[in-house]
This record gives C-alpha cells, sequence and structure tokens, in this order.
C-alpha cells in the first residue's frame, strides 16, 4: 500500500520526502500553509517525486476544467482533486481524456465512487474520518469501493482519505485499499512502537556490559 502525505507544509513533506509515495492537499490545508498556492504548490511538486494533488476550487465542470489545465502546468505530478458531483464527474471524464489525472474528493457512498471510476478517474478518495465522527463506518465504504472496482476492473486507485488514527491506516491495508493519506502526526507514529524504544534501550544498556 502506498503511503501519502496529507499536508500542505513543505517542512512536514520535506521531512519525509524520501520515504513517501504521494502527498494531498485540499483547500484546508493550504490555508494552513498560509502561503501564496501555486508557489506552494511548486515547492511540493519539486520535493517528491509521486502525485501531488491539488483541488479546484470552481463548482461548475467548465470552471473545474478551466482551474485544472492551469493548475496541471505547474509540474508533471500534479493530480487534480475534482469534488464529487454530477460537474465534478463531467470535468473528470474530460481531464482524463486530455491525458490531466484526477482524484474525486469528498467521497462518502459506494454509488459516487462508481460514478468516479466510471468517468476514469485515476483516484478517488472516501474520507473515512469524516464517517466515523458521525458514528458511520468508514472503512465498510472502502470495503465496498473496492469490492465494486474488483468486480468490474476498474483501476482507479483507492484513496483513503480524512484518516485519524493508526489504526485507519492498518484497517485500509488489511483491505487492500491501494494508498492513504495520512496527516503528519499520524504519519510519524506509525514507525512508532513503545516496546521498539523499551527493545533499543534495553539492548543499547546491555551492549555496555560487553567486555571489549
Ligand atoms: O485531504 C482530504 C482529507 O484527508 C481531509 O481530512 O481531517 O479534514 O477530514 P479531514
Amino acid at each position: 500500500m502506498k503511503i501519502f502525505l496529507d499536508t500542505a507544509l513543505v517542512e512536514e513533506i520535506r521531512e519525509l520526502a524520501d520515504l513517501i509515495d504521494g502527498v494531498t492537499t485540499n483547500p484546508t490545508l493550504v490555508a494552513r500553509a498560509g502561503r501564496p498556492f501555486v508557489e506552494v504548490v511548486r515547492e511540493i511538486c519539486g520535493l517528491v517525486a509521486g502525485p501531488v494533488s491539488v483541488e479546484v476550487t470552481a463548482l461548475d465542470a467548465e470552471g473545474m476544467v478551466h482551474e485544472a489545465r492551469e493548475l496541471a502546468k505547474i509540474a508533471d505530478n500534479v493530480v487534480i482533486k475534482i469534488p464529487m458531483g454530477k460537474e465534478g464527474i463531467r470535468a473528470v471524464k474530460k481531464l482524463e481524456a486530455e491525458g490531466i489525472p484526477t482524484n474525486v474528493t469528498l467521497v462518502f457512498s459506494p454509488a459516487q465512487a462508481l460514478w468516479a471510476a466510471k468517468a476514469g478517474a485515476s483516484y478517488v478518495s472516501p474520507f473515512v474520518g469524516r464517517i466515523d465522527d458521525r458514528a458511520g463506518d468508514g472503512m465498510e465504504l472502502v470495503s465496498q469501493i473496492l469490492q465494486i472496482y474488483e468486480n468490474y476492473g476498474f483501476e482507479t486507485e483507492v484513496i483513503v482519505a480524512s484518516v485519524r488514527h493508526v489504526r485507519h491506516v492498518v484497517e485500509a491495508a488489511l483491505l487492500g485499499a491501494h494508498i492513504a493519506t495520512v496527516p503528519y502526526a499520524v504519519a510519524v507514529k506509525l514507525f512508532d512502537h513503545p516496546l521498539t524504544d523499551e527493545g533499543i534501550k534495553r539492548f543499547l544498556s546491555d551492549w555496555e556490559k560487553v567486555p571489549r
């Protein structure tokens, strides 16, 4: 499973750039970075070799396509994040036909994910955390999407998004999701276990007792 970082903060990306497979951003994350949009996208695209999702803000298909074409000029690894909906799906069809990769975002139902795949989206992003926040089952949605895609041989990759904790990442991997996009705070926890720290400490103190 590929691990993307879900952030627009270049210092976070720089720290893990050699280990991650890509980056996803959204307007909220870009606002948090507090820097000019195009400048920050260009810098992120230069830091990672993998895909970098960047979201459009237009609400009509024509406007989305226009914005997407401009964003795609920033770097070869830009992926256009398109919000789910009729207009979004129209934009995805057009952009993918032009060779501009898309990531359908704000997906909360298997039917929405079916439309994304039918339109030829490169990626689809179910938001598991926001579903779980409302006492739903985000991972059940991921499982349904993966089943539907397998039934029809769709090549759209599933990005498990809105990840809240390590368990989301593990469950995504157990289900066979292609990608999990994780906030920095969760990404660093993926390396950790208290028993690993304790084990290293004990090995080092025992090593001191070895006659040299
Ligand atoms: O990037 C999309 C998604 O991961 C946002 O997550 O935490 O705002 O629900 P969150």
